[in-house]
């Protein structure tokens, strides 16, 4: 794919002059700061916005006009390229007709809650020659993208083993968000897609998985339905592996990812936010996110939030803190600019066609199986069940 092909076509060709008119399907939490961002990038506009709740706000702040449904944003003249920051289960149906209208997307993680939806999704992009990033937005964290260049340089060695840690403690809410219910978000594995999707980045695509676990502590009208504790094995095929817990059943909330190779091993931790590297006798700290001021401010939100740190929730009132809105200012440039006819990086290839969120949903399906089986589940199985 190229970013000719991909590049909206907008009056002007000169990137200095070039507008790209964004339109934004669902402006709530998340929709809202990555319009915000967006619009401080040169010659970036939100031109057209269709939430069922929320339009009339988000049009005011960016001088939007709104459009009644999904399809209408896509289908819409005035729309270049679109932005979906819907929930969860709603994803599917805009990327498709974003897709099928020839505009490249900026979809929210998790992309979808099957591999099956997934497909359709790659495929209608592929087919239209259209741009399909995924916010896996972890991937532009500092200390991640670090980690990943140690490992392409070799100076970890072979990557043998990671482990993922997201988990915290859920306290009775007044009003239940769709965020806890397993139909509408797919609950903590699929909404925290993003450690599952790093470990794949380092690891390579999992080949047997299983998953255990259940709802064991929060039952009741004031919790969702998701399982809050969620303990996974993944196997790789070649004597490397990784296990990731997460949940809201844990009453010490850890956050991190830890990665062993041969020759040396980085530790992640998003919690006391840092990343520390040992490599033969010698121990580095380096920041998690782009300056100390986000890594602190990171610790804070955790300090102040202890017993639900990493699995807490953001609604249509709250504004991201400054280390969140900072990974999506990178992401948000970097979609942007791959519009502007900007070089694509290698780094992020499978991020922006789409197939690196398929795959962290072919594995997700995989444990999902797993778990209600009882049973060691191949990746292959799912993949085979929608291509047979
Ligand atoms: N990358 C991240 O770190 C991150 C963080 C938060 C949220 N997210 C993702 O962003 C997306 C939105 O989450 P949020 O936190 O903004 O949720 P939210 O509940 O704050 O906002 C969702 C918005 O979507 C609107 N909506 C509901 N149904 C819709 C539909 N069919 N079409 C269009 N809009 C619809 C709602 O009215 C609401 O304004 C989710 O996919 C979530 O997983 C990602």
């Amino acid at each position: 794919m190229t970013n000719a092909a991909t590049a909206p076509s907008t009056a002007s060709t000169d990137p200095q002059t070039r507008e790209i008119r964004y339109g934004l399907v669902g402006a709530g939490y998340f929709g809202l700061a990555l319009a915000r961002a967006f619009v401080q990038l040169p010659g970036a506009r939100i031109a057209v916005v269709h939430d069922p709740e929320h339009a009339d706000a988000a049009a005011t702040e960016f001088g939007a006009t709104i459009a009644a449904s999904a399809e209408e944003l896509c289908q819409s003249d005035d729309v270049d390229a679109v932005i979906v920051a819907s929930p969860n289960w709603a994803h599917h149906a805009s990327v498709v007709a974003a897709a099928r209208a020839g505009k490249p997307i900026f979809c929210e993680k998790p992309i979808a809650l099957s591999y099956r939806d997934c497909t359709e999704m790659v495929d209608a992009a592929a087919e239209a020659g259209v741009l399909f990033m995924a916010g896996h937005v972890m991937n532009f964290m500092a200390g991640v993208r670090l980690a990943k260049r140690l490992i392409a340089d070799g100076s970890l060695g072979r990557v043998l083993f990671c482990r993922a840690v997201r988990t915290g403690w859920e306290e009775p809410k007044p009003s239940v968000s769709w965020k806890k219910k397993r139909e509408l978000s797919g609950g903590h594995l699929y909404h925290h897609i993003h450690e599952l999707d790093v470990v794949q980045f380092i690891m390579g695509a999992a080949q047997t998985v299983t998953m255990v676990g259940g709802n064991v502590a929060h039952r009741g009208e004031e919790f969702g339905d998701e399982d809050d504790m969620l303990l996974i094995t993944l196997e790789f095929g070649n004597d490397t592996f990784a296990t990731l817990e997460y949940g809201s059943a844990f009453r010490w909330p850890e956050h991190h990812l830890l990665i062993q190779g041969t020759l040396g091993a980085v530790m992640i931790d998003l919690k006391n936010p840092g990343v520390t590297v040992r490599i033969g006798g010698t121990e580095t700290t380096h920041l998690l996110h782009r300056t100390a001021e986000e890594d602190a401010q990171r610790a804070e939100t955790y300090a102040g939030s202890a017993a639900d740190g990493a699995i807490r929730y953001g609604d249509p009132s709250t504004v991201p803190p400054l280390w969140l809105t900072g990974i999506v200012e990178e992401e948000t440039t970097y979609f942007h600019g791959l519009l502007l006819g900007n070089e694509p990086e290698p780094e992020f290839a499978a991020l922006t066609d789409g197939t690196a969120a398929r795959a962290a949903i072919a594995t997700a399906d995989a444990l999902s199986l797993s778990l209600t089986e009882g049973r060691k589940v191949d990746v292959a199985e799912v993949v085979l069940a929608t291509n047979p």
